[in-house]
């Protein structure tokens, strides 16, 4: 064939399919005991939004973004992220008003233009939640323990949780005066480094070549104000008397411009030391940069594949119960409709209570011999056999499929 799935993305099947159920599934319940609501927002968005959103100068924006024209020349991009959708969605429909808690989620596909490697995709699944319209440093706490607790559900608990806190319009300006003064000295700064530097300074800690070059950089935790510091050390008190085990890491700036205050990434070894497995913070001035009112935020969203290979890497997709598969035969042909009617019921109603099967068959036109050929094909563990004479006195027969045993059975007690 001539075709193959476009570079960076893949087909999703089998088990990953049954581990990306299960990973949103249990996403789902946990955000909905917090109390959090499901939003839908579209995979493409004007362009302007997510430029505006992230920033102009950060990678996403500048190499990353899927950007088209349609055929109205309307500039569009297929969403980077969930975040700035979610704000935008939040500030058309007025959720402050139909959803006055504030709290949401999303779960769908994201598309970045990277560097393919083991958990970095150009499509990717994000899993997300927002807390929008509270500033209280409680909901920074809940956005990152609700990040353990999905990751945990899916006995992921060798996690590093780093923390940070960027400050506010207030401190920053002296943290980035700083940056510049120290980032003028060093030499030899790539092209990226160069063009960010008086724009963008705090993207140059983010920088992938440069950023080994930086030592002794200056912190925000030395210009914090004292309102961002008080936060900052009630986050983290929250955190510890949850027992949500992090580490302070004042080297963590994060990829996207919006952030203000506390930001957050949790890493863990099964997946690339620099990539994590979920991240988030607050970002208190995006709402009302796109348009909205000045609403407080704080979120995060879980990379799903790289979550699903940690979940792998501790075994927990080996645990999961798949269906039984039980195969409908015929050993007469004019039993078919029999045989027929009985797959639909027992797909229906289950078989001696069991819900969690997959029916196969029955086939019309074959041989049982060649029946039971295809049941050992696809696996099933039993298959049920109407033949003429056991179906007359209301029985049919069942075969186990592992060990090649027979008995009969009333059909009735199916
Ligand atoms: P982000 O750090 O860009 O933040 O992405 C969040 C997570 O998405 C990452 O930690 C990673 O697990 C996953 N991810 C990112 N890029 C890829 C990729 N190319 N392939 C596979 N997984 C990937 C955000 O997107 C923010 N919107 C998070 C947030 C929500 N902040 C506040 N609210």
């Amino acid at each position: 064939m001539n075709y193959k799935a476009p570079r960076g993305t893949r087909d999703i099947f089998g088990e990953t399919v049954l581990g990306l159920n299960l990973l949103e599934q249990k996403a789902k319940e946990i955000f909905i005991r917090h109390g959090f609501e499901e939003v839908r927002t579209p995979i493409f968005e004007e362009a302007a939004l997510f430029t505006r959103s992230i920033g102009q100068t950060t990678d996403i924006v500048e190499k990353e973004m899927y950007v088209f024209e349609d055929r109205k020349k309307r500039k569009l991009a297929l969403r980077p992220e969930g975040t700035a959708s979610l704000a935008r969605a939040f500030i058309e429909h007025r959720m402050d008003i139909s959803s006055p808690a504030c709290k949401f989620f999303y779960s769908g596909e994201m598309f970045r233009y990277e560097r393919p490697q083991a958990g970095r995709y150009r499509q990717f699944r994000q899993i997300g939640a927002e807390i929008y319209a509270s500033s209280s440093p409680a909901a920074d706490a809940e956005i990152i323990i609700l990040a353990q607790q999905v990751l945990s559900s899916l006995g992921i608990d060798k996690i590093n949780i780093h923390i940070n806190s960027l400050g506010c319009e207030k401190c920053r300006p002296l943290f980035r005066e700083a940056l510049v003064k120290y980032f003028s000295s060093v030499e030899d700064l790539c092209e990226d480094c160069l063009r960010r530097l008086e724009k963008n300074p705090l993207r140059l800690l983010d920088c992938k070549i440069d950023s080994c070059k930086f030592t002794d950089v200056p912190e925000m935790s030395d210009y914090l104000c004292s309102d961002c510091k008080d936060n900052f050390s009630i986050v983290q008190l929250l955190l510890k008397k949850a027992n949500c085990n992090f580490t302070v890491n004042g080297k963590l700036v994060r990829g996207l411009d919006y952030y203000t205050r506390t930001v957050f990434e949790v890493r863990s070894d099964a997946v690339g030391s620099q990539d994590a497995l979920a991240a988030g913070g607050r970002y208190d001035n995006l709402i009302k940069e796109i348009g909205g009112q000045n609403t407080p935020a704080v979120g995060f969203a879980i990379g799903a594949e790289r979550a699903l290979l940690a979940a792998q890497s501790v075994g927990f997709f080996e645990n999961l119960k798949s269906p039984e598969k039980i195969f409908v035969a015929i050993a007469d042909q004019e039993l078919f409709s029999e045989a027929f009617t009985f797959a639909v019921k027992i797909t229906r109603d289950g078989i001696n209570g069991n819900k969690n099967i997959s029916v196969f068959g029955p086939i019309n036109g074959k041989s049982l011999t060649n029946q039971l050929k295809f049941a050992d094909k696809i696996q099933t563990s039993k298959t049920i056999v109407f033949a003429k004479t056991e179906f007359e006195n209301g029985k049919v027969l069942i075969k186990n499929m592992k060990d090649k045993t027979q008995s009969e059975i009333e059909l009735n007690k199916l």
